[in-house]
């Protein structure tokens, strides 16, 4: 089992898209073990987008994802950060295939919907940041045993 920090950005706060994209996580057997409605701070910004901080677009990703309400959210699920990632699909909503979310509820590149955790350690840090240990909640869907085989 592998746990993913995903961020409601404010596009989709703003567009009311939520609960649609909740629904898709849902719908993929993804089980939510942490969830919040939040405002990120520039100093959150800065320590999440730690990567991009000195990029020339950073300020207007700044301005972006603390300009309104996000909901953040661990999701838990086999193999969740590639398979949250796919779902997610191509960063810049114009390229991004059909099918998955910026593909089919973006058209740009930085109001892309949802962030999602690249890797394993990306993972670890942000839920960090986001979340603390009491914030996520251990339980067994009650569904799990038909969403895969017991020896998956
Ligand atoms: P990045 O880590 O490259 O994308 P992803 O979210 O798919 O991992 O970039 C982080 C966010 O920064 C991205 O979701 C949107 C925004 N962004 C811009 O605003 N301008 C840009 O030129 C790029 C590449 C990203
Ligand atoms: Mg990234």
């Amino acid at each position: 089992m592998q746990r993913t920090l995903i961020l409601l950005k404010p596009d989709c706060v703003q567009r009311r898209l939520m609960g649609r994209i909740i629904t898709r996580f849902e719908d993929k057997g993804l089980s939510f073990v942490a969830m919040k409605l939040m405002q990120v701070t520039p100093d959150l910004a800065k320590e999440h987008y730690a990567e991009h901080v000195k990029k020339g677009w950073y300020p207007t990703l700044e301005s972006f994802i603390t300009g309104g309400p996000i909901v953040a959210a661990v999701l838990e699920g086999l193999e969740a950060i590639t398979v949250v990632r796919e779902m997610l699909g191509a960063t810049n909503g114009l390229s991004a295939a059909p099918g998955t979310i910026r593909g089919d509820y973006s058209s740009s590149r930085q109001m892309n919907l949802v962030h999602g955790s690249d890797g394993p350690e990306a993972a670890k840090r942000e839920i960090a940041l986001y979340f603390k240990p009491e914030e996520l909640i251990d339980h067994d869907p009650t569904i799990a045993a038909w969403l895969r085989a017991v020896d998956e």
